[in-house]
């Protein structure tokens, strides 16, 4: 299949640039400016000559903290720009995989959450992703929106990548240890795009392969617990590590946009449509190091 990824850059959309050709599929990443979701005119552009049979938006405006104070730009991207692509894929008759985020939630319920359960951001950023899954559900119906979470991997900028350097450089670490989800690689949510995507190409609308699926890592943990597994496996491939690695509350540690607390996705749907099993984000994690920490 010709295959459009929208975002070139991102860690997500560098990952399934690397990950889809291996299945015979004929890929075009195209980001800013060429395709740039905040300008409607160069998204009907690259749509047409990219002529793809599939599109996979793997673009968005995430600064978290930032979209507190530029709601606009972030809106023009994650919701009008989205909503835009998905038109041009209806238009072209292409399945779309639209890829979202956990932060529709609000992060209150005490177990995981389904696709139907209620959303209710509490920032900028969640309600832009939010108001551009309905535009892509609206506009095209032979859309699918993947919500993930803590997304990370070898490319671009991460958790992962972040607890490395500060932990070679530092004795001590304070970590986030109330707030509950799961690593979610980004080679795991392109091995998993890679598999839907030869079912949506042949599903009509309708079809329940289309719709809202939740895919991330297992099993959950908190952010500290995620360092602490990093610390871990990295300790025993010979980097640095912090002596000690502190568990504190969201409290001690502000920021301009608040995080849910319970960001853990019940991912049975994806399991049963699409037959797509939730990764073991510390195999994962593992095969990231592998990488990051021979590349020194
Ligand atoms: N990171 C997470 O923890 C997380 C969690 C849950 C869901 N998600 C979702 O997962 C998806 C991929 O995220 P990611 O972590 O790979 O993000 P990322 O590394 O921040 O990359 C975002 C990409 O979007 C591009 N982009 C931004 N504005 C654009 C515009 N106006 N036009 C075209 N491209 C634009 C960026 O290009 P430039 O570099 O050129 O700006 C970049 O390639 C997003 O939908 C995100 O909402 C992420």
């Amino acid at each position: 299949m010709r295959i459009l990824i929208v975002g070139r850059s991102g860690q997500l959309a560098q990952e399934l640039a690397a990950r889809l050709p291996r299945d015979g599929h004929q890929v075009t990443a195209l980001g800013q400016p060429e395709l740039d979701l905040a300008r409607p005119e160069t998204i009907a552009r690259a749509v047409e000559q990219v002529a793809p049979e599939a599109i996979v938006n793997a673009a968005a405006y995430t600064a978290v903290d930032r979209a507190e104070d530029e709601r606009d730009a972030a809106f023009a991207v994650n919701e009008t720009g989205s909503g835009l692509l998905a038109q041009e894929a209806a238009g072209r008759g292409v399945p779309l995989v639209h890829v979202s985020t956990d932060y529709v939630f609000d992060g209150t319920k005490d177990g995981p959450y389904a696709e139907d359960d209620v959303t209710g951001p509490q920032g900028v950023y969640g309600a832009s992703k939010l108001a551009g899954e309905q535009a892509v559900l609206a506009a095209h119906p032979r859309s699918v929106v993947l919500r993930t979470a803590w997304v990370c991997g070898a490319h671009g900028n991460n958790f992962l990548k972040t607890m490395l350097r500060l932990g070679a450089e530092r004795e001590k670490l304070s970590v986030v240890a109330d707030q509950h989800g799961a690593p979610t690689f980004t080679a795991d949510i392109a091995e998993a795009i890679a598999r839907m995507l030869p079912g949506l190409a042949a599903a009509p609308a309708g079809d329940a392969r289309f719709g809202v699926f939740h895919y991330s890592g297992l099993p959950f943990t908190t952010w500290h617990g995620f360092a602490t597994e990093i610390f871990r496996q990295a300790a025993g491939r010979g980097a640095k590590v912090p002596g000690e690695v502190a568990a504190i509350t969201t409290d001690q540690y502000p920021t301009k946009a608040k995080r849910p607390a319970n960001s853990r996705l019940d991912c049975t749907r994806i399991t049963a449509v699409h037959g797509i099993d939730p990764a073991d984000w510390r195999v994962s994690l593992s095969t990231a190091l592998d990488g990051l920490l021979s590349r020194g």
